[in-house]
C-alpha cells in the first residue's frame, strides 16, 4: 500500500483528509509539528487517529523553530512588509524539512497538507519538499477534493464519524505558533471594518492597558537575546515571557493589507508581542555598535531576506548567503536596551554596549567637544564638487 505523510494539524480541513486520502488508497501517517501553538496533542493525536490515521507523529519542534529559524531572522531584522514578523511563514520550512524526514523512514512515497490554493502556505511546503526531495509526491487535497463549502465538508466528516468539532463556528482562520499569530477571514475581509477585539487573542487592547509604564532591559550577546532585567532565560522561556508582558502592555498588533505570493491582495492582522519588542531592541543595539554604511546595506538585505521566508525560499542558495552576511555582522551586537512598554507601543530609553561607536566628545554640543568643525568646510567642498554646476 502506498503510505503519505500528512502535516495534521486536528482542524476540520486536515481531518477530512485523512479520511479522503485513505479512500485514494494510501496508509496514512499524521505528523504533528509543535511550534509552540499551545494545543491539546494528545487530542490531536486520538482524532487523527480515530478519523483514520494508521500512525501520528507528535514533534516538539519549538528549540529548533527558535535556533535555526526564529534567531536567523531576527538577527537579520526581516519583517514583511514592514508589518509582518513573518512567524507563520517561517515554520513552514521546518514542517517540511519533518515531513520529508519521516517520509523518508516511513518509506512513503507521498506528502500531503491541508493548504488551500490561494495562500503562500502551500507554496512553503511544496517549494520546501521540492528542494529537500524531488522524488516525492506531493498532495493537496484541500486544492482538489469535490466539496464546494465548509458545510458540505462538515457533511462529509459526519458521515465517516472523523471527530471534528462543529459547536463553535470560527469566525477567523488562525495560525498560531510561539512567534506569533496570524488571523484572517471572516469580518477581516472587509476592509472598511476596523478589526473587532475579538479577532486578538494575546494582546490587549492598548487603549485599555495600565497606565503605568513597563521597562524592559534586554541583553544581547552576538546578536543573540540572553538576559531581560538581568536575568537569564532560556530563548523559549523568552518569548514567552514577552508574549506575555506586551501582550499585557497592548504590544504587538498590527493590521496589514498585505501582497500574497500568489498576486492576491489579503486582510490580515498578526499579534507579535515578542517578535516586536525583540526587533526594536536589537535594531536600536545595532544603531549603536554597527557603522553606518553597514546599517543602511543591511537595512536592504532584511528586506530582501523577508521576501525569501515569506515567499518559501528557506533553502535558497540566497537565502543561506544572506545568512552568511548577516551572521558576519552580529559579532559586535552585544549590549543590552531598555525599552518602555506604555499602551502599546515599545520604544527604546537607553542604549549600552562594550563595542559602541557613540563618542560622546564628538557628538556633543558642551565644552567638551572635540570635534574639529574647521575641517567640516573642506570636507563639504570636496563632497558637494561634483554636483557644482
Ligand atoms: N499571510 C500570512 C502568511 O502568508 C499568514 C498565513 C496564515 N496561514 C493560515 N493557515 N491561516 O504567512
Amino acid at each position: 500500500m502506498k503510505k503519505v505523510i500528512l502535516a495534521y494539524s486536528g482542524g476540520l480541513d486536515t481531518s477530512c483528509a485523512i479520511r479522503w486520502l485513505k479512500e485514494r488508497g494510501y496508509e496514512v501517517i499524521c505528523f504533528v509539528a509543535d511550534l509552540g501553538q499551545g494545543e491539546n496533542f494528545p487530542a490531536i493525536k486520538k482524532r487523527a487517529l480515530i478519523a483514520g490515521a494508521k500512525k501520528v507523529y507528535i514533534k516538539d519542534l519549538q528549540d529548533e523553530f527558535i535556533n535555526d529559524f526564529i534567531m536567523p531572522a531576527l538577527k537579520a531584522n526581516a519583517v514583511y512588509e514592514g508589518k509582518y514578523f513573518l512567524a507563520t511563514a517561517l515554520g513552514r520550512p521546518l514542517i517540511a524539512k519533518y515531513l520529508v524526514e519521516i517520509a523518508h523512514k516511513e518509506k512513503a512515497t507521498a506528502v500531503a497538507h491541508g493548504c488551500t490554493g490561494k495562500g503562500n502556505d502551500q507554496v512553503r511546503l511544496e517549494v520546501t519538499v521540492g528542494i529537500l526531495d524531488p522524488k516525492l509526491e506531493i498532495i493537496a487535497p484541500v486544492r482538489i477534493w469535490e466539496f464546494k463549502s465548509r458545510e458540505e465538508e462538515i457533511e462529509y466528516a459526519l458521515r465517516f464519524k472523523i471527530p471534528i468539532d462543529v459547536t463553535k463556528k470560527k469566525p477567523y482562520s488562525i495560525d498560531r505558533n510561539l512567534w506569533g499569530i496570524s488571523i484572517e477571514a471572516g469580518i477581516l475581509e472587509d476592509l472598511e471594518q476596523a478589526p473587532p477585539q475579538d479577532a486578538y487573542l494575546i494582546t490587549q487592547d492598548p487603549q485599555r492597558v495600565s497606565n503605568t509604564p513597563k521597562y524592559l532591559e534586554i541583553h544581547f550577546e552576538k546578536g543573540l537575546p540572553k538576559k531581560i532585567n538581568g536575568k537569564n532565560y532560556p530563548l523559549k522561556n523568552l518569548i514567552g515571557y514577552l508574549n506575555k508582558v506586551g501582550g499585557q502592555y497592548g504590544i504587538g498588533r498590527s493590521d496589514l493589507l498585505e501582497n500574497r505570493l500568489v498576486g492576491i491582495k489579503s486582510r490580515e492582522i498578526y499579534e507579535a508581542p515578542a517578535a516586536t519588542i525583540l526587533y526594536t531592541a536589537h535594531k536600536e543595539l545595532e544603531s549603536l555598535v554597527l557603522d553606518r554604511e553597514l546599517v543602511h546595506f543591511k537595512e536592504m538585505v532584511a528586506l530582501k531576506y523577508a521576501e525569501l521566508v515569506y515567499y518559501g525560499l528557506w533553502y535558497s542558495k540566497l537565502k543561506e548567503a544572506l545568512d552568511a552576511f548577516v551572521e558576519s555582522t552580529q559579532e559586535k551586537v552585544t549590549g543590552a536596551v531598555k525599552l518602555k512598554l506604555f499602551k502599546g507601543s515599545c520604544v527604546a530609553v537607553t542604549r549600552k554596549s562594550p563595542y559602541s561607536l557613540y563618542k560622546r566628545e564628538l557628538s556633543t554640543y558642551g565644552s567638551e567637544d572635540k570635534f574639529n568643525q574647521k575641517l567640516a568646510e573642506g570636507f563639504i567642498k570636496i563632497w558637494g564638487l561634483p554636483y557644482q554646476k
